[in-house]
């Protein structure tokens, strides 16, 4: 049931990028869907694998690059209708080699379309906002883990979403998403921790839930926060 102060009506298309069911993304995104319905939102929950979303480009979606008025597939134009009726979106992905894995990737690449998502006056996307939730395996402690985070900001804020018109864009990278802990020394040597088991495994998760509902809520919360004058 929507709140009586939540932002009634309005929709949240959450897109989970995993092909494990069992997954901490998927876990993650099952509970971000939960947070954005207690807030009020009605969300869609597009699971990319699950179902059967191609991430490849092809010439249907691409007959001609630079015409803007092209016809796209009838796929990409039912993926096109669901971020239309989407005020806010939430990715939700496990971070591959530092970016989005190829899944997301390849929804972006065909679904936000030249003619569609760019290449206008007056971008279709123009307004909406977009939370970036990336697990990363990493741990928060690695020097790595900083400049991930600022070049996922600028992949993802800078490169697509603002591009495309966006009025926010926010990533929040979650690092610590692997029970053994791994890192890479001063000498290039992998090394893997223990991994966390019983109580200890519990409150890890719990912090990591914690983490990621953190997001969540923040993400929201600048949507409610009154426009600056
Ligand atoms: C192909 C691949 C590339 C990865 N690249 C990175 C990376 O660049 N940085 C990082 O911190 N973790 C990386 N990881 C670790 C994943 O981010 C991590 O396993 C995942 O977030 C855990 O969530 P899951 O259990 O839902 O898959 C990579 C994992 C795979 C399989």
């Amino acid at each position: 049931m929507p709140q009586p102060s939540s932002p009634a009506a309005r929709t949240a298309l959450v897109v989970m990028a995993h092909h494990r069911a069992d997954s901490l993304t998927a876990h993650t995104a099952r509970r971000t869907v939960s947070r954005l319905e207690d807030a009020g939102f009605r969300v869609d929950l597009l699971d990319l694998h699950a179902e059967g979303f191609d991430p490849r480009m092809n010439v249907a979606d691409q007959p001609e690059w630079g015409d803007r008025e092209k016809p796209y597939s009838d796929e990409v134009r039912a993926h096109m209708r669901r971020l239309l009726d989407a005020d806010v979106v939430v990715a939700v992905f496990p971070v591959y080699w530092q970016s989005v894995p190829a899944l997301l990737k390849g929804w972006i690449d065909r679904v936000w379309n030249y003619g569609f998502a760019y290449g206008r006056s007056k971008p279709r996307l123009a307004g909406k906002r977009i939370l970036w939730l990336g697990l990363a395996g990493a741990t928060s402690e690695d020097p790595m883990t900083e400049g991930m985070r600022a070049l996922l900001e600028t992949n993802l804020s800078e490169g697509i979403a603002y591009y495309c018109g966006f009025s926010q864009s926010t990533v929040a990278l979650l690092p610590d998403a692997e029970e053994r802990p791994q890192s890479i020394d001063a000498d290039g040597n992998l090394l893997v921790g223990e991994a966390v088991a019983g109580a200890e495994r519990e409150a890890y998760y719990g912090e990591f839930d914690r983490r990621a509902e953190k997001a969540v809520v923040e993400f929201l919360a600048v949507e409610a926060a009154p426009a600056a004058v």
